[in-house]
């Protein structure tokens, strides 16, 4: 009985068992789980066939707009709340609280030492940014990696300009002093809106939801024993902070870049006053077993 509920009941009891010899347990968790809640979302919603092949057009689409400095399938992941919802699951509490990826970590960033300028363009309100890498059990980080990536103050990431920006500018790979301590100079990055140059922006119009981010830099700390950490801070008082396009912004990740007018303080940190300090501890969570899998 085409249509039925038994006869979709039927196909879903099926699909589900023709993985039910994977050998990998979380593989089979994982696709089993996948397609329960796939046929639950379509025996629900009801799809058209037309429906169907715009989801398939759709995302043939988010394929072909990928390229090496290009991640649209992340951007969407982003769009739908599915990766800030990975992120946080992940969480076990007791560090840094994580945030997400983004598209634009796609490029390494060139190894630099602490208190480089990885502002390469000389434009900007001249900044420093000063971390301590703490552990969750115990005292500082030494030898830590810091990767650091952020836009110019005009809103753009290095690869998104390559006729204007060079590659490695708002970037840089640092380690971590005997005191967990690093610090760079750079400029106050600007709020931006994400790619809407794709499919993600005619999702994004389709909806009228607006495609702005609140400003801020990304961090992955990676230290020997503990979980790595994807992170951001967001510059306080910018715009966007409560609307993020991609729901990613944490309270705790909210910092106040404060502006020094003190001549001695420039100096030490080799900027011109006035210029803006953000401080910010990082603290990573000790490696769980399970995170080897
Ligand atoms: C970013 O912060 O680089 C970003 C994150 C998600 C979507 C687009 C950009
Ligand atoms: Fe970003």
């Amino acid at each position: 009985m085409p249509g039925t509920d038994e006869a979709t009941k039927a196909i879903t009891a099926a699909t589900v068992d023709s993985f039910a010899d994977t050998p990998d347990p979380r593989l089979r968790e994982l696709l089993q789980g996948l397609v329960l809640h796939l046929h639950d979302y379509v025996r629900e919603l009801r799809p058209t066939i037309q429906e169907w092949e715009y989801a398939v057009d759709y995302l043939t689409a988010v394929g072909q707009k990928c390229d090496p400095t290009r991640q649209e399938f992340i951007l969407l992941s982003d769009v739908l709340g599915v990766s800030m919802l990975v992120e946080t699951v992940n969480e076990q509490g007791g560090g840094t609280e994580s945030t997400v990826l983004g598209p634009f970590h796609v490029v390494e960033s060139p190894e630099r030492e602490t208190g480089d300028n990885i502002d390469l363009m000389g434009t900007g309100t001249p900044c420093v940014v000063s971390l301590r890498v703490t552990s969750a059990d115990g005292g500082p980080l030494t030898g830590a990696s810091v990767d650091v990536w952020q836009c110019t103050e005009d809103g753009f990431y290095d690869v998104q300009q390559p006729d204007v920006q060079p590659l490695g500018n708002g970037r840089g790979l640092f380690k971590t002093d005997d005191e967990g301590r690093v610090w760079f100079r750079t400029v106050v990055p600007s709020h931006y809106p994400i790619p809407t140059d794709g499919p993600v922006g005619v999702l994004l119009d389709a909806t009228g939801r607006h495609p702005y981010r609140p400003a801020h830099i990304h961090f992955i700390v990676e230290a020997d024993g503990h979980r790595p950490l994807t992170t951001h801070i967001f510059v306080a008082d910018g715009p966007y902070l409560d609307s993020d396009a991609v729901f990613a912004v944490k309270e705790s990740l909210v910092v106040d870049f404060a502006q020094i007018d003190d001549e001695e303080k420039a100096r030490e940190y080799r900027v011109t006053a006035p210029f803006r300090l953000a401080d910010f501890d990082i603290t990573v969570e000790p490696a769980a077993d399970e995170d080897a899998r």
